[in-house]
């Protein structure tokens, strides 16, 4: 009697363990890791919006109202725009990176005033809504203020050009709260080449663009090679300490466009332990012109990148508000819970993604390379500042490039001899075919 007495109460509990454990994995949704790990996203063009549309004026700014159908920030008035406070708390976002953007055609004139004035309205926004959003600097405080309730707000610097060529002013980036700075955005900079140069080179990564690295590395800035040639991610990820970022690209094998990065690249990244996070924007998914994307095209990028170097490489990047069109299923950013829905849902052929994957591609991937990158600064603390500047000749070769006057907006003493001498140095001044840069 009592053997059959423990035999059923085994059972029984052995019922309710095998339901409850049942139950928990059938009601686990991809979307529910978004609960355990912050959702980190490498790039929104929010602060771009608010200057065209506001020239950075945040009085009359509701970024606590849903702005789907705004007069101003709806998808009528602004096809650019797709974010605000409850669409990015609807899509779990639990860190943002914010860019800071000045545009190509502001290089060698006032790009620095430009990003320093968007740097401002980043911080400025932040500060205005200190009950969701919170300025983070270090990846330790990324999970912090997650779970706090408020996003991670983190701003990026898009474009070397923004840099004016001068460590100093890489530096005070650094130290007003910028932690990546993408090379380049669609111009060349004097010493590194962007995406339309395509296969070829006219800088490649010059001596002074290594030199930025080494000092990229030295502070912990994150170098994001987003929107630079092929082979100027080759020559980074050759000499850099640190793990890089693409703050926002997808993978050139599924879409032939130079925005996004190459199997070959894909294997460096994996190597140096960087991230590659994903574009949504319709023409780096899907390179035909004659159907929108799809959420489903998105998936094959991050289904192709975790093939070839595993799950802990790979992020999201959407470019919310960069661009004008974004695929179906992924129309703001309230939207990011279905594509990981999905994700979980493998289908036949695609990887099974885990519930730890998962934690891994919404943020934790990310927060690794952060971390690799201050472990790195940390290493290097005893490295003096480099004092480099970059050669009269090289500014005069790039300016005459970009059909300039060289020098002509130029006051600093050490460029001198830029404004007296036409003997160039033995770089090419002859361009490549360059095509108008996409915007995003
Ligand atoms: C440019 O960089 C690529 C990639 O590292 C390299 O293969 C190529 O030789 C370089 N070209 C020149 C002209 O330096
Ligand atoms: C592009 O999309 C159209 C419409 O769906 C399709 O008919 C065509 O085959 C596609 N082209 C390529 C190159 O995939
Ligand atoms: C793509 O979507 C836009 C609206 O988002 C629409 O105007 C356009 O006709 C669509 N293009 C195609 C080829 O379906
Ligand atoms: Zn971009």
């Amino acid at each position: 009697m009592v053997y059959i007495n423990v035999a059923v109460c085994l059972s029984v509990l052995l019922f309710v363990i095998g339901l409850s454990v049942g139950l928990s994995m059938n009601t686990f949704k991809g979307r529910n890791a978004l609960d355990l790990a912050p959702l980190i996203d490498g790039h929104n063009d929010l602060p771009d919006n608010l200057y065209n549309k506001l020239h950075n004026d945040l009085r009359t700014f509701r970024f606590e109202d849903d702005l789907s159908n705004d007069d101003v920030w709806g998808r009528t008035a602004c096809p650019t725009c797709f974010t605000d406070l409850p669409r990015l708390s609807k899509g779990k976002v639990g860190g943002q990176f914010w860019v800071a953007y000045a545009p190509c055609e502001s290089q060698y004139k006032d790009a620095i005033q430009l990003t320093l004035r968007q740097i401002d309205v980043i911080r400025r926004l932040i500060q205005r809504y200190p009950n969701n959003l919170q300025l983070v600097t270090a990846a330790g405080d990324i999970e912090t203020t997650w779970r706090s309730g408020k996003i991670a707000s983190m701003i990026g610097v898009e474009g070397g050009h923004s840099l004016d060529s001068s460590l100093a002013v890489l530096r005070l980036y650094y130290d007003l709260g910028v932690r990546y700075v993408t090379l380049t955005h669609g111009c060349n900079t004097p010493w590194a080449d962007a995406s339309p140069v395509n296969e070829g080179n006219v800088y490649n990564l010059t001596e002074f663009g290594q030199t930025i690295i080494y000092e990229m590395n030295r502070i912990g800035m994150l170098v994001d090679l987003s929107h630079t040639s092929h082979n100027v991610m080759r020559e980074v990820l050759a000499i850099t300490k640190a793990p890089v970022m693409f703050s926002h690209s997808s993978a050139f094998s599924i879409c032939n466009n130079y925005r996004n990065v190459p199997d070959d690249i894909l294997q460096l990244v994996k190597k140096n332990n960087g991230i590659v996070m994903v574009n949504f924007y319709n023409n780096f998914v899907n390179c035909n012109d004659s159907k929108n994307a799809t959420m489903e095209d998105v998936i094959k990028h991050i289904n192709h990148i975790r093939n070839l170097i595993g799950p802990d490489h790979v992020g999201i990047g959407a470019d919310y508000d960069g661009i004008s069109i974004m695929p179906v299923g992924l129309e703001d950013v309230s939207k990011y819970p279905d594509l990981f829905d999905r994700l979980y849902e493998s289908q036949k052929g695609e990887p099974t993604w885990t519930k730890e994957d998962l934690e891994k591609l919404a943020g934790r991937n990310f927060i690794r390379v952060l971390q690799a990158a201050e472990a790195v600064r940390d290493s290097l603390s005893s490295e003096s500042p480099r004092e480099d500047i970059i050669t009269a000749n090289e500014l005069y070769v790039a300016q005459k490039n970009e059909g300039l006057t060289p020098g002509s907006c130029q006051t600093a003493l050490e460029w001198d001899q830029l404004k007296t001498t036409d003997e160039v140095s033995n770089l090419s001044t002859t361009m490549e075919t360059i095509t108008k840069p996409e915007a995003s």
